[in-house]
């Protein structure tokens, strides 16, 4: 066998623990699979007195993770320190300078400073491996740059951020029957046992306001179509406002309530979009539950294909880091995002108010006369035909407020959001109105 691949590992936390003890105690298949041995010569994190739980004895330590990826004896330096600048992107650069390659599991990093990134990369000659990157232990970067090469895609979706399938499906199971929602504290609660398995971000905003889902879209969507990575056109909308009653609802209607990312052509255009969606219960997406993740991708000869499995948490992310390793271990060098990156296109992109779907809307209005005819009033103005509306009892006195649930037909993005400006601003609009959009794939 040839000589060890010599891996500097910065970041020590769930990822890289998880990283460490999966080379140990596999490592053995791995050095078959690879044809030489993985070894980890360099490691570097915050504290350096913290157990970790794995050996680190053989090991260099560093303090300081750029002067780890200048410097150490390693042939490739693996970053799982994550956020998009600071530390984490100074080390990239300096071993991409040193002419190492790179293992990350860093959406962020990749969403803002991927095609530079990825251009540094193959000036060098070397690659950036980031398999962990997007829906945890899903190989989907390899399944869209080798196994569907041969495709134009057309469209790729999903569900990409295990902590808010894990918030939204145990709210499902949590009940609350329509007019009895479950207290907002059960969000809380359900957010603090994502955190305690290891699921979500340092800052676990990125996860429930939808901004880690479009890091990943934005990665997904350059892959896909052979773009430049493109964030900030990325729409975004987290689940935040999805309340017990949303939840409870949507199962009475026939749906589950998903975040999905959808990234797809459009006449030659691109529309990237994350928001809650209504899904209808019996497509394949809808039985995704917990911290799995799904991703869907359509190409022209292979029709659709879908991946499932776990979108975080230690092992799952593990498997993919080590997946990664082994092929640089194995010499496979392949362009970052699938087609040399000064050969990345330039696609416009469709912006969120052409988008057309079907709306669920809840309103919280006064329980009195000549309220719903008002409200239907603006829809008839704004062209929006009504599918179903549901007002469950009464309140208990005349005058107080009530929850109404209206299903739309298909319109515009931009009638739906003047007509709910209108409703908002009624007299009998107790609180800015909701909507989740209903997807039909
Ligand atoms: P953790 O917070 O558990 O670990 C972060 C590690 O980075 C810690 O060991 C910390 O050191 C170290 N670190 C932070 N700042 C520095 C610094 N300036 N210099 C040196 N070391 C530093 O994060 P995760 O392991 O959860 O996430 C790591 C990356 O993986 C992120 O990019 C994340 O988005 C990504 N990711 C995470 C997944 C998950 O399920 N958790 C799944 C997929 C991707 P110390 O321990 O000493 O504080
Ligand atoms: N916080 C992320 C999630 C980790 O919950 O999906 C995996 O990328």
């Amino acid at each position: 066998m040839s000589t060890a691949l010599r891996i500097a590992v910065a970041g020590l936390g769930t990822v890289g623990a998880g990283t460490l003890r999966l080379l140990n105690e596999n490592a053995e298949v791995i050095a078959a699979r690879a044809g030489r041995a993985l070894q980890v010569t360099a490691v570097c994190a915050r504290d350096r007195s913290r157990d970790r739980g794995v050996d680190l004895s053989g090991c260099q330590w560093f303090d300081d993770p750029v002067a780890m990826a200048a410097e150490a004896e390693a042939d490739v330096v693996v970053e799982l320190i994550g956020g998009s600048e600071g530390a984490a992107k100074q080390m990239v650069e300096a071993a991409l300078a040193a002419g190492r390659s790179v293992v990350t599991a860093n959406k962020a990093l990749l969403a803002h400073h991927g095609t530079a990134l990825a251009r540094q990369a193959e000036a060098a000659g070397c690659t950036i491996g980031y398999e962990a990157a997007v829906a945890g232990g899903i190989p989907i970067i390899k399944g869209l740059r080798e196994g569907l090469a041969g495709n134009n895609v057309s469209r790729v979706y999903g569900i990409l951020n295990g902590t808010c399938n894990y918030i939204l499906t145990q709210m499902s199971a949590g009940g609350g029957a329509p007019g009895n929602p479950v207290e907002r504290q059960s969000f809380e609660a359900v957010l603090s046992e994502a955190q305690r398995l290891g699921y979500a971000e340092a800052d676990p905003s990125f996860d429930v306001d939808g901004v880690d889902t479009a890091h990943k879209l934005a990665i997904l969507t350059a892959l896909a179509f052979g773009c430049e990575v493109d964030f900030d056109a990325v729409f975004v909308e987290g689940i935040r406002n999805v309340s017990a009653l949303d939840v409870s609802y949507a199962e009475e209607l026939g749906y589950c309530i998903k975040l999905l990312g959808v990234a797809q052509q459009v006449n030659g255009a691109v529309e990237q979009r994350v928001h809650p969606c209504m899904v209808r219960i019996g497509q394949p997406i809808a039985s995704v539950d917990g911290v799995f993740n799904a991703v869907v991708a359509d190409g022209d000869f292979v029709d659709t294909t879908m991946y499932e499995g776990r979108g975080a948490g230690a092992g799952p992310t593990a498997s993919a880091v080590v997946a990664d390793l082994i092929d640089i271990a194995r010499g496979t060098v392949l362009p970052v995002f699938g087609i040399a990156a000064d050969r990345l296109s330039r696609l416009p992109t469709l912006p969120m108010e052409r988008h057309s779907c079907a709306y669920y809307l809840r309103l919280l209005v006064l329980d009195k006369p000549g309220v719903i005819a008002e409200v239907s009033a603006v829809l008839r103005d704004a062209d929006i035909s009504m599918e179903s509306m549901l007002q469950r009892g009464r309140a208990q006195g005349e005058g107080e407020a009530v929850p109404v649930i209206i299903m739309t037909h298909e319109t515009s993005e931009a009638a739906m959001r003047a007509a709910l400006d209108r409703i908002a601003g009624l007299e009998a609009t107790l609180e800015p109105p909701q909507l989740i959009r209903i997807v039909d794939f």
